[in-house]
């Protein structure tokens, strides 16, 4: 082979737009269906980590989880929309993106979601999965032509990136919520996920391989997605339906800054859309295509963004959420009670209800005259977010029905369906239905040093025959 150290660009600028040295560069290992076949083992990698993470959202109790897990299900989105592309690039169709490329992974990714309890997911995924997918992308990275493949290059180093932050935070999390017992009974488990890595020769098949396939360790049990949504215990109280906020937010007697606190209930009230949302996904998986998927997961993750500003304003007030009863009878109800379509239609239909100019856009005009700036440049947020959930439901819900009012009326129907169970949970003893509201005003009265006002402190709708839409219901 030739010696190319003697090349020179002009006035030592560094030569191929800075992608890689000539000496790199003029060594042809590398070719198209190498990629191709790397691309979509990482491709399958992380679509079934996308499923996962989605159908934990709703059962998992902790809230910082469910958070967590709403984004990382969205970022396996993101990742797994650039590697579709980039193999639709690639002289295929047929992209053969639904063909599992090793039975070995799928046994993997079997067991990760089989977990049977919190922590062992969360060693799976962030502890075996998660690392063996970045140093697939770094050895992609690497091995890749960084000239003629450098589009794969760029995908590679974004989901490397990109997932770093992740492992970080899975294994930060596993450390707070697991101890030595557990951590010793969970061994032999890993060992068997790391010998369907190795049966597999790596997430990208790199390595030779003549171990077969591991035998099903807890999949031999094939996972059932849980439905009914769960909380942690400083939930307290969530099956109460005694404060209607809604009734507080459009009564024109009550002040501006009195609306934000029960703008940031409605917010942190928001962790029942992922709940919600992620039965929708779970069980439309294989009607609906990659797109809605994507669509949906970016939706989601919004939802759960919105919950987290209802946090960040609680805590920037200096009052304890905990004290307040966060509901979750309607992701639970919707849940219970109806199918996915059904379900989906209920949430284009608030969804497309808070658009006309008594929606977010009021919200965010509350806001800005409350002086709370915080909770301005949330509502600024959480309507430009509606906005693009209203444009996904018009592309994703709407197209089912002949007309828009027809879609609309089918997700009201929907909805009247729903049972509020609101006498019932009562009955049953899960909640009295208290009337928290009178409490958390006062106390953020004092925290803003004024008098209550006493109409505000004698507010006391509730949701026994009003829904959130201020609807009647029966
Ligand atoms: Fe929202
Ligand atoms: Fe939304």
């Amino acid at each position: 082979m030739r010696d190319h150290g003697d090349y020179e660009s002009y006035r030592g600028i560094p030569p191929l737009a800075g992608l890689c040295s000539m000496a790199r560069a003029v060594d042809g290992t590398w070719d198209l269906d190498q990629s191709l076949r790397r691309l979509k083992r990482l491709h399958y990698v992380l679509k079934r980590l996308h499923e996962t993470l989605t159908a934990k959202i709703t059962a998992e109790p902790i809230y910082e989880l469910k958070t967590a897990f709403s984004y990382h299900a969205y970022l396996c989105a993101e990742q797994v929309s650039l590697i579709r592309r980039r193999v639709g690039e690639m002289r295929e169709p047929p992209l053969g993106l639904d063909v599992i490329p090793d039975p070995a992974l799928e046994r993997l990714m079997d067991e990760v979601i089989a977990a049977p309890s919190t922590p062992d997911l969360l060693a799976g995924i962030y502890g075996v999965v998660l690392p063996a997918a970045c140093d697939a992308c770094r050895r992609l990275q690497t091995d890749a032509h960084p000239l003629a493949d450098a589009p794969t290059v760029r995908v590679a180093k974004l989901i490397a990136f990109e997932l770093q932050d992740v492992v970080t935070f899975g294994t930060e999390a596993l450390r707070c919520l697991d101890d030595d017992s557990t951590q010793a009974d969970r061994e032999p488990w890993i060992g068997h996920l790391n010998r369907c890595l190795q049966a597999a020769g790596q997430l990208d098949g790199v390595e030779a391989s003549d171990e077969s396939v591991p035998e099903p360790w807890h999949s031999a049990q094939p996972y059932q997605y849980d439905k009914e949504p769960r909380r942690d215990e400083r939930f307290r109280d969530p099956y109460n339906a005694g404060v209607n906020p809604e009734v507080f937010l459009y009564d024109e007697q009550f002040s501006a800054q009195d609306k934000t606190l029960m703008m940031y209930y409605k917010r942190l009230r928001e962790i029942d859309v992922p709940e919600m949302m992620a039965s929708i996904l779970v069980e439309l998986r294989d009607e609906e295509p990659w797109e809605f998927h994507m669509e949906m997961s970016r939706q989601l993750w919004d939802e759960a963004r919105h919950a987290m500003m209802g946090e960040v304003g609680f805590v920037a007030l200096g009052i304890d959420w905990r004290t307040i009863p966060i509901n979750f009878t309607w992701s639970r109800n919707l849940n219970l009670q109806l199918d996915a379509r059904q379900r989906h239609g209920v949430l284009f239909f608030i969804e497309q209800n808070l658009m006309p100019r008594n929606g977010k856009r009021y919200e965010w005009e509350v806001a800005n005259e409350s002086g709370d700036p915080l909770s301005a440049l949330f509502q600024d947020f959480d309507w430009a977010d509606e906005v693009l959930h209203a444009q996904i439901g018009r592309r994703w819900y709407v197209p089912r029905y002949k007309t828009l009012k027809e879609a609309l009326d089918y997700g009201d129907d929907c909805w009247s369906k729903v049972l509020s169970h609101w006498k019932s949970y009562r009955d049953q003893g899960l909640t009295q239905h208290h009337n928290w509201w009178p409490e958390l005003y006062a106390k953020a009265c004092q925290i803003w040093g004024k008098d209550p006002d006493p109409r505000a402190l004698e507010f006391q709708a509730t949701y026994e025959d009003t829904r959130a839409d201020l609807a009647k219901l029966d």
